[in-house]
């Protein structure tokens, strides 16, 4: 454990797999109190002891961040429980295999009111809650395909441009105010994600086996521990973040 991040409190949405259980078991070893967000109690719980087992604090939250109450509910317990907000950290998310045409237009609303309502609802209120307390940071997670147009999940990519644009004008906003909010778009990284998008051989595997090692979630987890350890005057605005050998998007 270092003290980074001591006496700061953090909240991570999507905490019990991949890139965002990665994230809250590192801010938790620099010394933050994190409350880890998601659906699924038993992983959560997992997450939480394994943080309580290296000297950090953790509490889990089972919410879906889709839904507009219960992210009031998960903010009410986060404020009863530590008063502060210091870190955001916007991560649930999923993803669909396909384009236009070939992605399973039955999950697309359900798409967009994780990856973009819920996570602008997310970000508005902790926004809120850290004008009021004068400082705090919000990392959103956008993709690559949210930065270049990908051949292969373009409608899942439609959803981080929006997240993106959102997470630019909300930095803007809040600039004059001295609350960093930054954008990080990482390549592919090796989680849960790629089975609930429904990637496959044909429309994702033989695409990527050219890219060599992909990208962990601890990579991502280093990548946003040292944007929110940077001094007060630098903000990383936006952090793209690739396995080496991933040309595109
Ligand atoms: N993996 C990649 O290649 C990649 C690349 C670029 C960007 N990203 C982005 O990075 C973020 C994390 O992805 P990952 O790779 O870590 O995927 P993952 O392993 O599938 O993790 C997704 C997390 O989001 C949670 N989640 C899903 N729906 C939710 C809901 N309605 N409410 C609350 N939590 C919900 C999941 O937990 P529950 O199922 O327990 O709710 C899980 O903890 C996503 O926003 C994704 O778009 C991933």
């Amino acid at each position: 454990m270092t003290s980074e991040l001591k006496n700061k409190t953090a909240l991570v949405t999507g905490a019990s797999s991949g890139i965002g259980r990665a994230v809250a078991v590192e801010l938790a070893a620099r010394g933050a109190n994190v409350f880890l967000v998601a659906r699924r109690q038993e992983p959560l719980r997992q997450a939480a002891e394994e943080i309580a087992r290296s000297g950090g604090l953790a509490l889990p939250i089972v919410a879906d961040i889709s839904r507009t109450a219960e992210i009031d509910r998960c903010l009410a317990i986060c404020r009863e429980k530590t008063g502060r907000l210091d870190i955001a950290i916007v991560n649930a998310g999923r993803g669909l295999a396909g384009g236009l045409l070939t992605s399973d237009e039955s999950k697309w609303d359900e798409l967009y009111e994780l990856n973009v309502l819920g996570a602008a609802r997310l970000m508005r209120r902790c926004a809120q809650w850290m004008v009021e307390q004068k400082g705090g940071d919000i990392v959103v997670l956008g993709s690559v395909s949210g930065h270049n147009i990908s051949p292969f999940s373009g409608f899942y990519g439609s959803t981080k441009w929006a997240l993106a644009s959102i997470a630019e004008a909300l930095r803007r906003e809040l600039a004059p105010k001295r609350i960093r909010v930054s954008t990080v778009k990482p390549g592919v990284v090796e989680s849960e994600f790629q089975a609930v998008a429904g990637y496959d051989r044909e429309n994702f595997y033989d695409t990527i086996s050219k890219y060599g090692s992909l990208l962990q979630p601890q990579d991502v987890a280093d990548a946003i521990a040292y944007i929110v350890t940077r001094p007060p005057h630098i903000l990383v605005n936006e952090l793209v973040i690739r396995p080496a050998g991933q040309d595109y998007p």
